[in-house]
């Protein structure tokens, strides 16, 4: 599909009026919609990780991005939402052990032929050459799932920058816009946490053929921001308490080096605000904040876990200011 591009200010796309207004950036208008193109969601941008991700769409240092952090951080929502506000297809695919890379080539199946007396073969192509010929965005979800020498045939794509089809022989090269994001919740090294199984620890070859760069959770700012858009209703203690309580999960998880196997996501997060504004204007008697946070969170891992949650609540929950 044939596109043009429009100039756009880079702090008016993003919402973040602190980028300088000379900053520019090219947004991709197709002829009609074009179906892969995200919708445009609510999302907060982080200044510095958006510093990233235009440098991966330049293509100044990497073209091929495998950003890594735990779940919910926003990593494939980060991806779709850039995407979306540039006007970049992305063809998403989710990894598994078990995926193999003819699936991401494509497939045969069969349409009726022109006489209408019966079916032919025909192979529709797969998210590896579309996105290429289109260039567009790969978007590999949870590719640290994949069998390594699955993952491993993705070498030769990106050092040349072409696909020979394996079933068809077609010859299919990459266009210049051609871009790869990896999501996933290890760096390539396995599971460091014992909370994602299923991810596999990938050849060192592989990984140098990527630029890695670590997505952590917003930061307290930011993550105010996104409860002003899914709950503003809810008083300013109640979201700050919301989000101090998330931040000292956060502190003591497996993944910053303590004990507590249940992530705090912004996920959760939205999932508890979302919670305790419909309890609270549904009028249900009693803290709906705990309610809810019982709801979203709190019966989630071993009672241990669950035990260091409650914990952590009494101390932070903001007694005596209920919604
Ligand atoms: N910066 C943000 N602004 C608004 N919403 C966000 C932001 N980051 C994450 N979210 C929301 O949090 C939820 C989780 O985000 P997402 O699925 O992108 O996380 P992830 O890091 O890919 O998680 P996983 O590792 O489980 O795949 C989504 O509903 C998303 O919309
Ligand atoms: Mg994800």
């Amino acid at each position: 599909m044939s596109y043009t591009t429009v100039k756009a200010k880079v702090c008016d796309l993003f919402n973040l009026p602190q980028i300088p207004a000379e900053n520019t950036i090219l947004v991709r208008q197709y002829a009609s919609p074009h179906p892969m193109v995200p919708e445009i969601e609510h999302h907060v941008f982080n200044v510095d990780e958006l510093r990233d991700l235009v440098n991966w769409w330049r293509g100044t240092i990497s073209r091929n991005i495998w950003l890594y952090g735990p779940t919910g951080t926003g990593k494939t929502s980060t991806i779709e939402q850039f995407a979306a506000r540039l006007g970049i297809p992305v063809y998403k695919i989710g990894c598994h052990l078990r995926r193999e890379f003819s699936e991401f080539e494509g497939r045969w199946t069969f349409k009726r032929n022109e006489s209408g007396t019966g079916t032919e073969p025909v192979f529709n192509k797969g998210v590896l050459p579309m996105s290429m010929e289109e260039g567009a965005i790969l978007l590999l979800d949870e590719y640290d799932t994949c069998n390594p020498s699955t993952a491993m045939a993705f070498n030769a794509v990106l050092d040349s920058q072409k696909l020979l089809i394996t079933e068809t022989s077609e010859l299919v090269k990459a266009n210049d816009k051609w871009l790869v994001a990896a999501c996933c919740n290890s760096n390539g090294s396995g599971d460091q946490t014992g909370q994602y199984r299923g991810v596999q620890p990938q050849n060192a070859a592989q990984m140098d053929r990527w630029l890695i760069l670590k997505k952590d959770y917003l930061p307290v700012e930011e993550e105010k921001a996104i409860l002003e858009n899914v709950a503003s209703q809810l008083p300013q203690d109640i979201k700050d308490a919301m989000i101090a309580y998330g931040n000292e999960l956060r502190a003591v998880n497996v993944w910053s080096g303590g004990g507590l196997n249940v992530p705090f996501t912004t996920r959760t997060l939205i999932a508890w605000a979302k919670w305790t504004l419909s309890l609270y204007r549904s009028k249900i008697s009693g803290n709906t904040l705990e309610v809810a946070l019982e709801k979203v969170l709190l019966q989630r891992g071993e009672p241990t876990d669950q035990e260091v949650m409650r914990q952590i609540w009494q101390r932070v929950n903001p007694i005596g200011k209920k919604p």
